[in-house]
């Protein structure tokens, strides 16, 4: 099993280019499926969920092709309808394709996408609002066994939550159903937006995406289109946490600046220099960081779950407390126990971590509890004296595309083993 290892306490100097948005690609990846005919889509990350979701597709009839970041599929050819088990579990995120098959098929039969590292992940808002477009869905033993009697018809869809992948499963379900749909307490991430362009650009009609009310008139079907997903801000925000731990001074190049406006604050409270260009970002960090405050996680535009652990590593060794609540997943602290190993003080009530703030780390052997968890290992690594050794690093690899070489680049001692 591969392992990083990572001699901290280096400063980090100079450009790192940001990749696609994973979160991204994976609902681009399930709409080619609507698509009849070739879809390309670039800056597509090359990670283990992307491989994934290209094996889904191909398990589906689909011919799909790889070359650098480009992905064509061509779902001309489709032929299934159904997910086994076993590439279901490779993805939680693999219930974004229960829309867009039941949408190009008229049935779908495929597993629950089981348990998380983050607590419990529901998908009862997906079924619910497929049920409410006319997906007829039985649930038996764990398997969903879904038909629709003609085709799918437009409704009223009230998310008690803003959900994104309910909203995306809505958005792929509703893009060829008759009528129109109207979702209220959408989901406003810029994935979402991504998703509505690249479906529109195939000849759907939806209005509204990145707002909380999106409306999506059926059309009867959508051609094939060319897309570039949009850059990864949850990669951007990682590398400004290790530019912020080692007193560095970074630029991150293909980013959407927009995008990152509920982290910049938090990196400015930590007294760095953050320079917002067009497509970059110049971060250059203080002698000491000091504390954030306290940080709560929203859904977008509110500060993301998933810079939640790289923020709060970087945190970890401000000159005084700083106060992190995770109001979206139930258990997204287990991480902390990992970075109390390398002498990180954070005390974990609940959905509330009190970070008190050290003026140093040190290194020591750890494990990525789950993807960004992992990442605010590498983070605290970064900065911690001596050599941290961090396994389990699938995790990473789901999220983090050729993390070690972009690191190493910019002056970080890291190698994989
Ligand atoms: C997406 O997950 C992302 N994954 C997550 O990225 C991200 O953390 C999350 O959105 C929030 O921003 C992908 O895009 C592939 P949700 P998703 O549905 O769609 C509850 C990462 O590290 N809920 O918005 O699963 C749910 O339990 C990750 O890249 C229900 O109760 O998130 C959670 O508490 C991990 N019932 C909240 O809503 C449902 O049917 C938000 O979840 C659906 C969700």
């Amino acid at each position: 099993m591969s392992k990083i290892y990572i001699e901290g306490g280096r400063r980090l100097a100079g450009e790192i280019r940001v990749h696609g948005a994973k979160n991204s690609a994976l609902p681009a990846l399930a709409a080619t499926l609507l698509c009849r005919g070739v879809s390309v889509l670039h800056n597509c990350p090359p990670l283990l969920d992307v491989t994934a979701s290209i094996r889904i597709l191909e398990h589906l009839g689909c011919v799909c092709r790889r070359e650098g970041t480009t992905v064509t599929v061509d779902s001309s050819t489709l032929t299934g309808f159904d997910i086994p088990d076993t590439l279901m579990r490779e993805m939680r995120s693999s219930i974004v394709f229960l829309g867009a098959i039941a949408a190009r098929c008229g049935q779908a039969r495929l597993s629950f996408p089981g348990g998380c590292e983050l607590g419990p992940r529901p998908i009862d808002l997906h079924l619910a609002a497929l049920r409410q477009l006319g997906l007829n869905i039985q649930e038996d033993h764990g398997l969903l066994d879904c038909t629709v009697q003609k085709r799918l018809s437009g409704a009223v869809i009230n998310l008690s939550i803003p959900s994104v992948g309910a909203t995306e499963n809505i958005l792929l379900a509703a893009a060829t159903a008759k009528g129109r749909t109207v979702i209220h307490n959408a989901a406003r991430e810029p994935e979402i937006s991504d998703l509505a362009a690249f479906l529109n650009r195939a000849g759907a009609c939806i209005r509204g995406a990145g707002s909380s009310i999106i409306e999506i008139d059926g059309v009867y079907d959508l051609h094939g289109t060319e897309h570039t997903v949009i850059p990864d801000r949850i990669i951007a925000a990682t590398y400004m946490a290790a530019a912020a731990v080692t007193g560095g001074d970074l630029i991150l190049r293909d980013v959407e600046v927009s995008h990152l406006t509920p982290v910049l604050d938090s990196f400015r409270a930590a007294g760095c220099l953050v320079e917002p260009a067009v497509k970059s970002l110049r971060i250059a960090a203080p002698d000491r960081l000091k504390p954030v405050g306290t940080v709560r996680t929203m859904a977008y535009p509110g500060f993301p779950t998933d810079a939640q652990p790289p923020v709060l590593a970087m945190s970890a060794l401000a000159d005084g407390p700083s106060v992190f609540v995770e109001n979206i997943f139930e258990n997204r602290f287990k991480y902390v126990d990992e970075l109390a190993r390398m002498g990180a003080k954070v005390k974990v009530e609940g959905r509330v971590a009190v970070v008190e703030g050290v003026p140093a780390l040190s290194g020591a052997t750890v494990s990525a509890t789950d993807l960004r968890g992992g990442a605010a290992l590498v983070i605290a690594a970064l900065a911690a004296s001596g050599v941290t050794e961090i396994d389990e690093i699938r995790h990473i690899d789901r999220g983090y595309a050729d993390l070690e070489n972009s690191l190493r680049e910019v002056g970080a001692n890291i190698k994989r083993e």
